[in-house]
């Protein structure tokens, strides 16, 4: 078969694949059916949690009726949306929380102005909010009902929706996985259209941290301690293993204080959160390192002498 063919076959399959996935996403929420007549203009499905959103929006009148529907992490759990005037994640959202009121089953809505990464308490938000309600369908999934008065001229707007479990009319906190982490995007109350937040500025933040943490002290100041002890001892190395232990701790520590400098970054921006071990592991690794390039490479430095160390490097192999 010539290349073109596969190629044509490949496209082929390629759109046969993605089609179907097109007109199910689109009929999915448009199957939904509300309590009380309750009838929405459009619907879209999100890209995460199995969750859609339902609307109808006034822009006369700047009044958005809306219905989230969406399944908790376990029965009895809470389901989440919000409009974010200021941001695109959950801090600043403006959000209506379903939780359930009592030992019956029932659900009730909340509203809440989230300030960081912690729901506060509840109370006003940012927009006149009326017949909040919401209620379990015969699907399991929790239906959250509301109306809210936005401001003059909205058009697109950022919106953010979460699940997570409850206990004992508490909200827990929800789970931090991929799903979780890009529940948020944007909805043109006008137009239907629907984006994603790219990649979750977040996650993307914190892959980085991962990856050159990873390459710094997990491959590059390892293999350049490894390079000195072991190839040192062939003369014909010489002095090609200093060079190439040279550029691998120096390569190595500069991707390393890369590596710390995000991680930083993404502590400042987790505000309310520290996560305590991970941290001081961290700065410890970060510490030792730094002393290790700074002052051992250095024979008479106050370091060397009080602690009588050798760099690893001149030490005999066994
Ligand atoms: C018990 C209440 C909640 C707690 C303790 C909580 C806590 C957190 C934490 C610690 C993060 C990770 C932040 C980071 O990695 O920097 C996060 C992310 C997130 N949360 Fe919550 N959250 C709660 C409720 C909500 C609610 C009600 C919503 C939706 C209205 C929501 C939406 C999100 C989203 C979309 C993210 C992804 C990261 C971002 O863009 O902000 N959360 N949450």
């Amino acid at each position: 078969m010539s290349v073109t063919r596969v190629l044509a076959l490949l496209v082929a399959a390629a759109l046969v694949a993605a089609a179907p996935a097109r007109v199910g996403a689109a009929g999915a929420c448009a199957a939904e059916r509300f309590s009380k007549n309750r009838v929405y203009a459009a619907c879209t499905d999100l890209p995460t949690l199995g969750a859609s959103v339902h609307w109808t929006y006034d822009p006369a009148a700047s009044s958005l009726s809306v219905a989230f529907v969406a399944a908790p992490p376990s029965s009895g759990g809470w389901v989440a949306w919000g409009l974010n005037p200021s941001g695109d994640g959950m801090s600043g959202t403006q959000a209506l929380v379903a939780s359930p009121t009592g030992s019956g089953g029932a659900y009730g809505v909340q509203t809440f102005d989230i300030q960081g990464t912690s729901l506060g308490s509840p109370g006003p938000i940012a927009y006149k909010t009326s017949d909040l309600a919401a209620e379990v369908g015969a699907d399991g999934r929790v239906q959250m009902f509301g109306k809210l008065a936005l401001q003059n001229g909205t058009g697109e707007v950022n919106q953010v929706w979460q699940v997570g479990p409850a206990s004992g009319g508490s909200i827990g906190i929800h789970a931090m996985a991929a799903a979780n982490m890009g529940a948020k995007g944007k909805l043109n109350l006008v137009t239907g259209a629907t984006t994603a937040v790219s990649g979750g500025s977040i996650l993307r933040k914190k892959n980085t941290h991962g990856i050159l943490n990873a390459v710094s002290w997990g491959i590059l100041l390892p293999m350049g301690g490894i390079v000195a002890r072991y190839l040192k001892t062939f003369k014909s190395a010489d002095p090609a293993w200093f060079y190439l232990h040279v550029a691998c701790q120096l390569i190595g520590y500069a991707v390393g204080v890369s590596g710390w400098a995000t991680g930083i970054h993404l502590g400042n921006l987790s505000k309310g959160i520290t996560y305590s071990l991970h941290r001081n592991i961290g700065i410890a690794v970060f510490a030792l390192g730094t002393v290790q390039v700074d002052d051992l490479h250095i024979p008479n430095s106050s370091l060397y002498h009080l602690l009588k160390l050798k760099h690893f490097c001149a030490m005999p192999v066994a």
